[in-house]
């Protein structure tokens, strides 16, 4: 193997996670090039040689350098084609794939249907990759999110207010149910659980008449609008609500530490693995040691155990 691509999506500890595959790779003589907007860049031949000093000083730089995009393109087995003549045509001898679950797909899909070797990293904000305990930006989102709740606390114990706010996840409440807790907030709503508008109305309408008067509701965007959840309290209360929508600064911001050294090692890790002559699994780490887990695996749904953090929860708040 001389030649490596890389491609990313976006979320807090991508760049680190480059870093360590530019670095890794070229202390082991190989070159990278990094594949720009994901699979568009793929398919398009849009590529960017990478060495030691063109990944100086993005370490803790949020979002990807290699900037990313949905590809619908590469969904189709024209666009897979011309993606896999162009990493041939490039003399790419195999790719390491840093993303969530679609690119991690996509990853299966050339190192499965056209042979070429590929490595996946799990960096995802749902951290919702299968067999992976954790992905690289769920740490990063969860302390973007918990911050701004802590800010929407202030206000919200100063006015004696009720707030819902609605955090990132489609089908995934790792993010609600991480601020939720870290947040000491009051309730959570995720994808993964059914609620119950009324029982809630109750505890809340029950908690302030005995002077509770301030709380902080997480909702999971797969799961509600904040807008509707708190048009539905204030309608079955009679209390006035407030909501916050955080939307994509969760995929922003500067990577925590535990990113940055998950992404160091994950990073460094397939590019060992793609070297030895693994293909087609994602790298993880489980007690602090490397585990390769297959694509196939990786890409099926996982389903979050909410059970016991959603009792603490409710114990604790
Ligand atoms: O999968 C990561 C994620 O940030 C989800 O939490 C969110 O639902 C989705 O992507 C948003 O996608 P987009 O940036 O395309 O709107």
């Amino acid at each position: 193997m001389k030649r490596i691509g890389v491609i990313t999506r976006d979320c807090g500890g991508v760049n680190a996670a480059i870093r360590a595959v530019v670095r890794t790779a070229s202390a082991r003589g190989l070159e990278v090039l990094g594949v720009m907007r994901g699979y568009e860049g793929l398919i398009h031949g849009d590529f960017v040689p990478l060495d030691r000093r063109s990944v100086s000083g993005i370490i803790n730089l949020g979002g990807t350098i290699l900037k990313s995009a949905r590809s619908e393109a590469f969904f189709t087995e024209e666009g897979q084609k011309r993606a896999v003549e162009s990493a041939r045509g490039r003399a790419i001898d195999g790719l390491i794939v840093i993303g969530g679950n679609g690119s991690l797909t996509g990853a299966h899909v050339l190192a499965g249907r056209y042979g070429i070797p590929t490595v996946g990293v799990p960096a995802t904000i749902d951290n919702d990759i299968n067999g992976v305990d954790l992905a690289i930006g769920a740490d990063t989102a969860v302390n973007v999110a918990l911050d701004a709740v802590d800010k929407i606390r202030d206000t919200a114990t100063s006015l004696e207010r009720i707030f819902v706010i609605e955090v990132m996840g489609r089908a995934s409440g790792y993010i609600a149910m991480h601020v939720a807790l870290a947040g000491g907030c009051e309730e959570v709503l995720l994808p993964e659980k059914a609620f119950d508008m009324t029982a809630i109305s109750n505890e809340i309408r029950a908690g302030n008449a005995q002077g509770k008067v301030s709380w902080i509701l997480i909702v999971a965007e797969g799961m509600a609008k904040a807008e509707d959840v708190a048009a539905a309290i204030s309608l079955n209360t009679g209390l006035e609500t407030r909501i916050a929508v955080l939307g994509h600064i969760q995929r922003g911001g500067r990577p925590t530490a535990i990113d940055r050294l998950l992404a160091a090692k994950l990073g460094h890790q397939a590019v060992l693995a793609l070297a030895a002559g693994e293909s087609d699994v994602c790298v993880s780490l489980k007690d602090d040691r490397t585990v390769f887990v297959p694509l196939a695996t990786a890409i099926r749904p996982k389903t979050m155990e909410t059970a016991s953090d959603y009792e603490l929860l409710k114990v604790l708040s």
